[in-house]
């Protein structure tokens, strides 16, 4: 693994050969030596865009982008890495495609596939769905550009599905090996389920972290009230990681148990699985009504978990009572954290947010760019 130093990282080109035409769909589908690399990109685009550098590698492409899902960070990031890349962004509300009428994802896909050079989805809401239908749009694309011999790369990025939210957790990795250059070995880190009022949110920011910083020697805390568990194969991926990276993984029950001694604490809100999974047969009934109820229903069960807060009380807890305070954004201030541990940390979570444009341009151009460690050590 060469990313302890983000400030020197390390181009291996027959590590980036392999990741030409691929498409990143769940941290696991790259193996440690690819995350390494894409890691290593994404620290040598930063450094380039920090220094005033431009890197054109795709003029005259087309980045485009479906969201099914409200968002504000991760569509400009994807605007802001395809611009960097001198790409041409587009971004579609989901809903207002065909499919909507019925057209499926893989005719979805190579109907995009043959204009577009690049396509981002977010399809987070539904459980077992997103991630699924990431895949097939991709074969629609991978068939189409076979049936025609176009020898385009059109890769997917994953801009969060009900699995995982990729682009997040790696900002967040990006973030984590700046702030503790040393690596992620033994450093404690809390992923605690936080109450929220607002609406019940996606799960897969913290399997999707749960998956991925077990796979660098963290000892991961998961910790959720009775009822908010995550899906199992994210669970069993995130203790498999942490047996082979000698890190660790355990869930609790308990905010304070979490916090006890973190280095990092990533306190956010997430819905009740049971009512998650209820979302599945009203969506697919497209019965507004119901999936209204299920709403008002998982945002009366967060209700009774209020003092499910990141607030100087438990931040005291941590190692030195001063860990550092991880959010993907957006964060309920007075819910999911007290307005002093959030104005003590705006400058961290946007430091933390900035990653994700260059976690961006690194899949778009480990994707694309032919002889790419070659074209980042000219830039
Ligand atoms: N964290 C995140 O993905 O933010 P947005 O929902 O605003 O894109």
């Amino acid at each position: 693994m060469q990313t302890s130093s983000l400030e020197r990282p390390v181009l291996e080109p027959a590590v980036l050969d392999r990741l030409f035409g691929r498409s990143l769909l769940l941290t696991d589908d790259y193996d440690q030596t690819e995350l390494g690399a894409l890691l290593a990109v994404a620290a040598r685009l930063a450094a380039l865009d920090r220094a005033g550098t431009k890197t054109p590698f795709l003029p005259h492409e087309l980045a485009y982008a479906l969201f099914f899902d409200n968002s504000t960070r991760t569509k400009s990031a994807w605007a802001g890495a395809a611009a960097r890349l001198g790409m041409q962004p587009v971004i579609v509300d989901g809903s207002s495609t065909q499919i909507a009428h019925g057209e499926t994802a893989v005719e979805t896909g190579a109907m995009l596939g043959m204009n577009a050079h690049a396509l981002g989805v977010r399809h987070d809401l539904i459980l077992g769905e997103g991630n699924s239908f990431m895949r097939d749009v991709r074969k629609g694309i991978d068939d189409y550009l076979a049936a025609t011999g176009d020898p385009r790369k059109v890769p997917i990025v994953n801009l969060q599905c009900d699995v995982d939210h990729p682009t997040q957790t790696l900002a967040d990795l990006c973030w984590l090996l700046e702030r503790f250059p040393e690596g992620l070995s033994g450093k404690r880190i809390a992923m605690s389920w936080a109450y929220s009022p607002s609406y019940a949110k996606p799960l897969s920011v913290p399997q999707g972290i749960a998956m991925l910083m077990t796979r660098f020697g963290a000892h991961v805390t998961l910790a959720h009230p009775d009822g908010y568990s995550l899906m199992e194969p994210c669970l069993a991926s995130a203790a498999r990681h942490a047996a082979e990276s000698g890190g660790s993984f355990r869930v609790v029950d308990s905010m304070d148990e979490a916090f006890r001694d973190a280095d990092v604490v990533y306190p956010k809100s997430w819905g009740p699985y049971d009512l998650m999974l209820e979302r599945v047969a009203a969506n697919r009934a497209r019965d507004a009504k119901a999936m209204g109820e299920i709403e008002r229903r998982a945002l009366e069960r967060n209700a009774r978990h209020r003092d499910w807060i990141c607030d100087e009380r438990r931040m005291a807890l941590t190692k030195g009572g001063d860990a550092l305070y991880m959010h993907c954004l957006p964060a309920d201030i007075g819910a999911e954290v007290s307005p002093g541990v959030m104005a003590r940390h705006t400058v961290n979570v946007a430091r933390e947010a900035s990653w994700k444009v260059h976690v961006i341009m690194a899949l778009l151009a480990t994707a694309k760019v032919p002889n790419l460690a070659e074209k980042l050590a000219a830039a």
